[in-house]
């Protein structure tokens, strides 16, 4: 039934793109309302989109998904399908296919592009018209970080205050105002693997048993507001030095878990001390590096193409990609965001 195309009901198309946090997201304070214990923000970027197409099928009897021509699991998409459902009313399965360039699994916040561009294919597919900040909330059901690809440029996902109602409806992203500022991300891909332990898995051991947690939280909330204030000034160093300093402060209190999860390879060190090299030649060139070994450099658009080679002569990366700022998430023949 699902090759006959005569049996398909009504579809939509979205696309959307990763997110890199400068200030990062690590601990919920609500697993099934995917509620941070603190608010973050990122940067949406202009490479490694997921187009994602939402057909639903009437009459079938479940939700079908194909990730880069594979089928696979329903799982966590066939949930996420569910709050779709309940919020429109409806009850027809679907069938979702979503093209992935994000190397899955590997850290590099495959599953935020992917929910972002899953809630905005769904949400039209079954006839609802969210506004950007209900799509974000919803997204952020299907992976915490997804809220903020929802938006294009910079992105701030607030915590949002209690739990329940009042907590889901507080807890959503929105774009935050930037002066003059040209940046470059450049990603280096040392390892496209799936990592060993899920960040799901990660995330809620740290907060369970890192003696380190609370001033990780501490640090995150006057990190938010130090980087706002550099955003609006514009001043990439300062944003640079937030951004490393709050990643490698993630990194510890991951390590500080028990049974300490671990991340970062020599891979990551090794590029770690080069963009470090970089900064002591003048370059101001930052690392940040997410649940996952890849690291990524901020630094200015017109140092992209040096650190991009001191990367690859520091270790021998899969890929480099060359990123800026990019869009939020859009809908085929839809307003972008
Ligand atoms: C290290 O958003 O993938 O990339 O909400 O459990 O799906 P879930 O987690 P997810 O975690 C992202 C963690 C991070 C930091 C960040 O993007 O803020």
């Amino acid at each position: 039934m699902m090759n006959d195309p005569s049996a398909a009901g009504p579809g939509a198309t979205a696309v959307a793109h990763p997110n890199i946090a400068l200030v990062k997201y690590w601990g919920k304070r609500d697993e099934t309302l995917a509620l941070p214990v603190t608010g973050s923000l990122s940067v949406t970027l202009d490479v490694l989109p997921t187009t994602t197409r939402v057909t639903l099928i009437p009459g079938a009897t479940r939700d079908v998904v194909v990730l880069n021509g594979e089928p696979v699991g329903a799982g966590r998409v066939g949930g996420f399908l569910d709050l779709v459902r309940a919020l429109a009313g409806r009850g027809e399965r679907a069938l979702v296919e979503s093209d992935n360039q994000v190397p899955t699994g590997a850290g590099l916040a495959s599953s935020a592009a992917g929910f972002a561009a899953l809630a905005a294919a769904a949400t039209a597919a079954y006839g609802l018209d969210l506004g950007g900040r209900e799509l974000s909330r919803l997204a952020r059901r299907g992976s915490g970080s997804a809220c903020r690809s929802v938006f294009g440029g910079f992105v701030q996902w607030h915590a949002g205050s209690g739990g329940g109602h009042a907590g889901d409806l507080s807890s959503y992203a929105e774009s935050v105002p930037v002066g003059a500022l040209d940046p470059a991300l450049v990603v280096a891909v040392t390892d496209t693997g799936a990592k060993a332990v899920p960040s799901r898995d990660a995330m809620r051991r740290t907060v369970a048993t890192s003696p380190l947690y609370e001033a990780w939280a501490r640090t995150c909330e006057k990190d938010l507001a130090r980087m706002r204030d550099a955003l609006v000034h514009g001043d990439i160093t300062a944003v640079g030095a937030i951004t490393e300093g709050n990643a490698l402060c993630m990194h510890a209190v991951m390590l500080a878990a028990r049974p300490a999860v671990r991340y970062l390879s020599g891979a990551s060190l090794a590029i770690l001390d080069a963009v470090a090299a970089l900064r002591a030649d003048g370059v101001p060139a930052y690392a940040t590096v997410d649940a996952g070994p890849n690291v990524v450099v901020l630094c200015s658009r017109g140092d992209a193409a040096r650190v991009a080679a001191v990367l690859r002569a520091a270790w021998p990366v899969r890929s480099i990609h060359v990123a800026g700022p990019g869009p939020g998430v859009t809908v085929e023949g839809g307003a972008g965001r």
